[in-house]
Order: structure tokens, then C-alpha cells, then sequence
């Protein structure tokens, strides 16, 4: 009697063991994906970076801003809708997000050199948040641009009063604090939606 108690003893005590190392193996929380509203463009071979100059006139690449959460959007200052209204939600985004704003830097880059010159964008840029950044490079650079990140530009003539419009590819593209491509937010997604992907990002996502 006492020996199988030793013996039923001795197999609980396995047992016990076992469990616990197969709690301790499972205890390892799964790596969750995290769910973005934009697309998750994570590893993507292109939207690797640029050489521009920036509103104040100094030469920008994106590894100037390493170390922060980086929103890259493609526009126009003569843009009458897409382009302020990205621009006002990136704003938004910012005071959302309060003293962890500071990691956000938003980027506007002009498709239309021609017509926004440094201090267009100076104008324009700043105006919406005073770090928000503005921009641009020569016609050259700018071809360039559109080609290493997939853009869709094309000019229009207005139908009334000369000039023209530009039709552009209108959305932005968020890269980590360490300088990687991670999402393309569309534009009309609101700043409900790219603030809770900014938060995701900040958390480590
Ligand atoms: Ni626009």
C-alpha cells in the first residue's frame, strides 16, 4: 500500500512537472499582427527614401528624421481638397496623440515644383502645424520621386481660366521610428483611423 502510494506520488509529482513545462512552453504570449486600418506595406522594395530640400532650404533625406514615426504625403499647395484636408487631419493626428506628438513628423512633398517654390511651401506647410515640414526638389529629383515611390501624377489644364490642376496619387506613407516603410494610409480614412495605426506603431507594433 505504501509503496503504490510512493509510486502514485511519484508519477503526480511527474506529472506536476510535465504541466508546468508545457505552461512554461506555452506561456510565450503569441506575437499578435497587429490590426492597421491602412495597408501594412512592411517590407516593400520601394519608398526607401528621397533627397530633397526642405522650406527652409536644407537638404533633407529621410534619415534626418530617424527616431521618429515619419508621414510622408505627396501633394500640391494649389491642391483645393485632398491636400489640406490630409494635411489638417495629420494636425489633428498630432494633438490627438499630446505629449507623444513629438514623435510624429509629418513630411509634405510637393509634385508640382514648378509652382511650389521653397517659400510656397513655407507658406503653406507650416501653417497647418508649426513642424510640419515642406518638401521639394528639381524637376529631375522630383520624376525621380515618382518612380521610387509608385506614383501616379499627372497635370490637367483647367477648363476655365488657364492654368492647371494636378491629379496625384493621394495617400501617405508612415515609416517606424527606425527609418522602415510599414503603411499606406489612403486618404479619406480620417484621423481616427491613422491615429489609432500611429499609436499601434509607438507601441512597438
Ligand atoms: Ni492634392
Amino acid at each position: 500500500m505504501r509503496k503504490q502510494l510512493m509510486r502514485w506520488s511519484r508519477v503526480l509529482v511527474c506529472a506536476i512537472a510535465c504541466s508546468m513545462a508545457t505552461v512554461a512552453c506555452d506561456n510565450k504570449p503569441p506575437v499578435p499582427k497587429a490590426a492597421f486600418n491602412s495597408t501594412d506595406v512592411t517590407g516593400i522594395d520601394y519608398a526607401q527614401g528621397f533627397e530633397l530640400t526642405d522650406h527652409t532650404g536644407q537638404k533633407r533625406t529621410l534619415a534626418d528624421y530617424t527616431g521618429k514615426i515619419v508621414v510622408v504625403f505627396f501633394g500640391f499647395t494649389h491642391c483645393p481638397d485632398v491636400c489640406p484636408t490630409t494635411l489638417a487631419e495629420m494636425a489633428a493626428v498630432k494633438k490627438e496623440l499630446g505629449t507623444d506628438g513629438d514623435k510624429l513628423q509629418v513630411l509634405f512633398v510637393t509634385v508640382d515644383p514648378e509652382r511650389d517654390t521653397q517659400q510656397a511651401l513655407a507658406d503653406f506647410v507650416p501653417a497647418f502645424d508649426p513642424s510640419f515640414v515642406g518638401l521639394y526638389g528639381s524637376t529631375e529629383q522630383t520624376m525621380k520621386l515618382q518612380k521610387d515611390y509608385k506614383l501616379f501624377v499627372q497635370k490637367v489644364a483647367n477648363k476655365q481660366g488657364g492654368g492647371y490642376s494636378v491629379d496625384h496619387t493621394a495617400g501617405s506613407y508612415v515609416y517606424d521610428a527606425q527609418g522602415r516603410i510599414r503603411l499606406f494610409v489612403r486618404s479619406g480614412q480620417g484621423p481616427q483611423a491613422i491615429l489609432h495605426d500611429i499609436k499601434l506603431i509607438l507601441a512597438g507594433a
